[in-house]
């Protein structure tokens, strides 16, 4: 009977401590970071500009982004340092891979501060928090190295400790960037599964102008639509980086390749097959093969 009563009953619902994915989410909301993440993004920009070497840095030879795969080595070292020192025996294994761990962080910093400069405002304060906590989690582990080296191994376990307790919280952040916030993944339609086999019909040609991009629609889906003459190159438009509209972005040409530049980050892509030409874009971008029929229809079908 109470129990009934209870469902229908409407009041206040009780006070509920907020969870680590609430917290960080206030921390997307932290317009108190924005100061300082305009001058540390001028800061980066200055530093890696674009071109190869920062193409490299976000990943875009190897067709994903290079820093999280680098997060491994620095992460593994120093979990390590945390298990060995639970254990008695020499302490050389240890203080080895404390340097491994420092070492590696070096290239997973740079990647990550790439991959930084180029994100949402809302990314750029939970990321901001992410690279200090785990800039302050190398502090504490160089800080163990030293204090082992002159021989305090119980200060220089202390301090590992409070490293790693740092690394965890660093690295909980970096999850939510990659997971909830979505940073790194690949933001274009997923084609296959929102357009069915064959030819579709999109437009007639005369209805392109011609050498500038525009926007139609299929089905579910934007695509980005460029006329060049008789030819008609189709990518999907929500660019792969974070979802840009590329059919606003400008045509550029790459070694006489025509390719669209995002407006939004800057991504560049060949229109002949969605290929990243620049990052921060490290998918390629969706293509579609095309046809003009007599009656010049064109006509458009997911490229293989
Ligand atoms: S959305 Fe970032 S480059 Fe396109």
């Amino acid at each position: 009977m109470n129990r009934r009563a209870n469902l229908f009953r409407r009041g206040p619902l009780p006070a509920r401590r907020p969870g680590p994915g609430e917290l960080a989410e206030g921390l997307e909301r932290a317009t108190v970071l924005d100061r300082a993440v305009g001058a540390v993004q001028k800061s980066v920009q200055k530093a890696l500009p674009a071109g190869p070497l920062r193409d490299t840095l976000n990943g875009v030879p190897f067709g994903h982004p290079a820093h999280p795969p680098l997060t491994d080595l620095p992460i593994g070292a120093f979990l390590s340092v945390a298990l060995l020192d639970l254990l008695p025996g020499d302490r050389r294994a240890t203080r080895t891979l404390l340097t491994a761990g420092l070492v590696g962080s070096l290239p997973t910093a740079v990647t990550g501060w790439a991959d930084w400069s180029s994100l949402h405002r809302e990314q750029q304060r939970v990321g901001l928090v992410h690279a200090t906590a785990i800039g302050a989690a190398n502090v504490l582990y160089a800080a163990s190295l030293v204090a082992r080296r002159r021989g305090n191994e119980a200060g220089g376990r202390l301090l590992g400790y409070a490293g790693l307790t740092t690394l965890v919280g660093g690295t909980y952040l970096g999850g939510h960037l990659a997971f909830r916030q979505a940073a790194g993944t690949n933001h274009a339609d997923p084609v296959d599964h929102l357009v069915s086999l064959g030819w579709h019909d999109l437009c007639p040609l005369d209805e392109l102008p011609d050498g500038r991009p525009v926007t139609r629609r299929l089905g579910y889906l934007s695509l980005f639509v460029l006329r060049t003459g008789e030819d008609v190159d189709v990518l999907t438009d929500r660019c792969s980086h974070l979802a840009g509209p590329l059919h606003q972005g400008r045509i550029t040409y790459e070694d006489d390749e025509a390719c669209v530049v995002c407006p939004w980050h800057g991504s560049t892509f060949r229109v002949r097959d969605g290929s990243v030409a620049h990052g921060p874009a490290t998918a390629p971008q969706p293509s579609f093969e095309t046809r003009v029929l007599e009656n010049a229809m064109v006509q458009v079908r997911p490229a293989g």
